[in-house]
């Protein structure tokens, strides 16, 4: 596979991981891992920063780290080491790395300059750029957080290598969110890509080299830059995720949510795939969007994600989450970014409970 080192951050387009790392004083950098990306990906990263020395963190893998004790477990780590002003952390992982790290970073002495390195496929489409921090709290995803860009986002698609499949599917459902909001050159692209069942080496290093990886990047760092704080036009990255939420909560509370395919809950990504089907099911009752756009989504959903299985009384728990969601206005209707076409998101769609219940039998019947 080609690796290259491609370099998001416009304002530092010249920078080159080794030489900005090479100017920080002695005992200043920082590198944050997970348990899986200590053992995949540090090596990796250890190879091309060469002999400069570091301080290692490595917490536990999983979205349980991404807490409160974990973000003074980083705090303490710095301090220990004396972190000042002029330290970098380095986030090596995936969004739960980089949302902690990124946090840690953004409020240890007011804020220390931090560094992006995603390893997952979800992390460097979506979560290692466009600025948000956090962690989890109080049982709530990402209730604490903060709005700090990275001063840059490294991404290298050798990582991809070692992730496990259900993982890059993960990040690829996120990729066909991006393609339907944006661009249907891209949606075509990834359709097609989807449908020569490559291995899964093949599949991600075609990812690269077709550079839909690339593309789905931009898409985001696009939105994001006319809308940095999430103020209107960037709701439009929630496609999927109204009815998604409500299902990766569900499954995450021991909801009897039976998933093909699944004995733990299924990631992110899944949820918002089968998430898009309800929304793209709501797109053409509601708004007219082309019929062709839900088959072709369903046709990957069944080839790869698989069939969420839920009852009657289940769909109604979900419909109620959606009226949960912390994101809905006062007046409490769920809203939603529905599609008048591919490339053509409308947001603030508010949906009757009856026009949502009809999406949910579609999604759960096929
Ligand atoms: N900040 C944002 O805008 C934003 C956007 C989307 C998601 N997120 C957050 O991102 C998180 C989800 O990200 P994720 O899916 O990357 O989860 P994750 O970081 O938990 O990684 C998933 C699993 O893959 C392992 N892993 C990572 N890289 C690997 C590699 N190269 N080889 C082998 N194993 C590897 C991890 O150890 C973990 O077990 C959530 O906390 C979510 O809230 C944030
Ligand atoms: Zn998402």
């Amino acid at each position: 596979m080609q690796t290259l080192l491609i370099i998001l951050n416009v304002e530092i387009m010249n920078f080159e991981l080794f030489s900005l790392l090479q100017d920080i004083p002695q005992g200043q950098l920082f590198v944050l891992t997970d348990s899986h990306t200590k053992e995949h990906c540090l090596p990796i990263f250890a190879d091309f920063i060469g002999e400069i020395p570091y301080h290692l963190l490595t917490l536990e893998a999983g979205e349980k780290s991404k807490n409160l004790s974990s973000v003074q477990v980083i705090w303490d780590f710095l301090l220990k080491h004396r972190a000042t002003r002029e330290a970098i952390l380095v986030n090596l992982g995936g969004g739960m790395i980089t949302d902690l790290g990124g946090f840690a970073a953004a409020t240890y002495m007011r804020g220390i300059r931090f560094v992006n390195i995603p390893t997952t496929l979800l992390a460097m489409v979506d979560a290692s750029s466009g600025g948000k921090t956090g962690f989890d709290y109080q049982g709530v995803k990402n209730m604490i957080g903060t709005f700090t860009p990275p001063m840059a986002t490294l991404i290298d698609p050798i990582f991809l290598r070692t992730l496990p499949a259900e993982e890059l599917l993960s990040g690829f459902a996120e990729m066909l969110k991006h393609a339907l909001i944006a661009s249907q050159e891209e949606w075509i692209k990834l359709l097609q890509l989807a449908q020569d069942e490559l291995p899964q080496a093949q599949f991600a290093e075609a990812l690269f080299t077709t550079g839909a990886l690339q593309a789905s990047i931009a898409i985001k760092e696009k939105v994001v830059a006319q809308d940095p704080r999430e103020a209107g036009l960037r709701h439009i990255l929630n496609f999927g995720h109204t009815v998604g939420h409500a299902i990766e909560s569900a499954a995450l509370e021991n909801f009897e949510l039976r998933i093909k395919n699944f004995e733990l809950s299924p990631s992110h990504g899944y949820c918002v795939l089968w998430g898009m089907v309800a929304e793209v099911y709501l797109s053409v009752v509601k708004l007219g969007c082309p019929r062709e756009v839900l088959q072709q989504l369903t046709q990957v959903m069944l080839q790869y994600y698989g069939r969420p299985q839920c009852n009657c009384r289940q769909r109604e728990q979900l419909i109620q989450r959606m009226y949960q969601d912390k994101k809905n206005s006062a007046n409490k209707t769920p809203n939603f970014t529905l599609l008048r076409a591919v490339g053509d998101p409308v947001i603030n769609q508010h949906l009757s409970e009856e026009d949502i219940n009809e999406a949910l039998e579609y999604l759960f019947s096929l």
